[in-house]
């Protein structure tokens, strides 16, 4: 049930079932800067999160970062042609190394060379070498040059994060222990690796700063119930009742069945239907019925009311032909109007009248959302 603040109703934690009362994530949890905080650990620094795609560094020594919350890491092939993750901060005194390296335009160095005093590490993260002043001591009265111990490579290596794959899509994980990729994706993973997804490249990013909490979006994400009056256009197409939402552990997947028999040759998957994944907490995957290709989301929050939405575009080529071209500008409007259903859901949530929403019983998907997050924050908290 709704409960609106008006001083006497006690928000309650998510309740495990749809048909409870309690069913949504209390309000504050999408509004408040002290949750934004906490999900930087909560959230971020304990689940798989979504790094980047393995094509955009086919390369030894091509390299692209990525800042999870506060965290910078490089994400780079090694000589042996393994993707491994390391934060972003050097060995010596904690300077931050490479510069902002975007998937889509990735660097590539022969070694990791820290601008400040030189410290120079391989490609698996050891100290390769440090300059002369690191080994000899003519500025320091108490040391002989002798005595100066000589640095160890591994020891004063990079701080590697755990990093796992399924097909080209690369996640990294913060937390000491994680739990295996495997378990967190559930049936994600089967799914996703029967396909030949390292076979398309990345052709086209498009980067959006919405005005609304990164789980208001993907609550959006997770259901359908707002199609028929908000993305017309695109239901037309559509057998919306035969639509089907799949709920996993932390993956959810919605099915959406096209009127018509889509050409085959159409999609990268064998159904004749759209199929939009969420993997929690911040990543989707998109397989288009009418387009040889698939997508990524990636949301990012920002602060508590912003996020940020990375959507890549996977062709067969990098290269888009005018039909990938409109489907892309098809996909950008869907997008859009999805932005000024959330922004004004967020700007209702701020408004301070609600104290919990009211899921319906199509929103289990949301549901599955928000109870994730509700455990996230006991788990960090207990
Ligand atoms: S902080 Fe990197 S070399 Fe000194
Ligand atoms: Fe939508």
């Amino acid at each position: 049930m709704t409960r609106w603040n008006n001083g006497l109703d006690e928000v309650e934690r998510v309740s495990p079932d749809i048909t409870d009362e309690t069913n949504a994530l209390p309000a504050r949890y999408f509004t408040d800067p002290d949750v934004h905080e906490m999900e930087k650990d909560a959230v971020f620094g304990q689940y798989w999160v979504y790094a980047g795609h393995a094509n955009c560094i086919p390369d030894s020594g091509d390299y692209f970062t990525r800042t999870i919350g506060d965290r910078e890491i490089i994400v780079l092939r090694n000589h042996d042609g393994e993707v491994q993750a390391f934060y972003n901060v050097c060995a010596h005194r904690g300077s931050a190394i490479v510069e902002e390296t975007p998937m889509t335009d990735p660097g590539n160095a022969r070694r990791i060379q820290c601008p400040y005093h030189l410290w120079t590490y391989d490609l698996d993260g050891d100290l390769a070498s440090t300059p002369r002043s690191f080994e000899e001591a003519p500025l320091n009265p108490d040391l002989e040059d002798e005595d100066v111990p000589e640095l160890d490579a591994e020891e004063n290596s990079l701080m590697e994060v755990h990093s796992d794959r399924i097909g080209p899509f690369v996640f990294v994980n913060f937390a000491d222990d994680p739990m295996p990729l495997a378990e967190q994706a559930g049936r994600l993973e089967t799914e996703l690796e029967s396909l030949p997804l390292e076979e398309y490249q990345l052709a086209r990013r498009i980067v959006s700063e919405v005005e609304c909490n990164w789980k208001v979006f993907g609550g959006n994400y997770s259901e359908c119930d707002h199609c028929q009056a908000n993305h017309q256009d695109w239901v037309e197409n559509l057998e919306l009742l035969e639509s089907e939402l799949e709920v996993d552990d932390y993956h959810w997947v919605l099915h959406y069945k096209h009127k018509e028999d889509v050409d085959d040759e159409m999609r990268i998957h064998d159904e004749h239907e759209a199929q939009f994944h969420y993997f929690w907490p911040n990543f989707a995957v998109n397989m288009y019925g009418t387009a040889d290709g698939y997508g990524t989301y990636i949301i990012d929050p920002i602060d508590e009311g912003r996020f940020q939405l990375v959507a890549d575009y996977y062709f067969r080529e990098s290269e888009l032909t005018e039909e990938e071209e409109q489907f892309v500008r098809t996909s950008r409007q869907l997008q859009e109007e999805d932005f000024e259903l959330v922004e004004r859901q967020q700007r209702g949530l701020q408004s301070g009248a609600i104290a919990q929403a009211q899921l319906g019983p199509n929103e289990h998907t949301v549901h599955r959302l928000h109870l994730l997050a509700q455990e996230a924050y006991e788990t960090y908290d207990a």
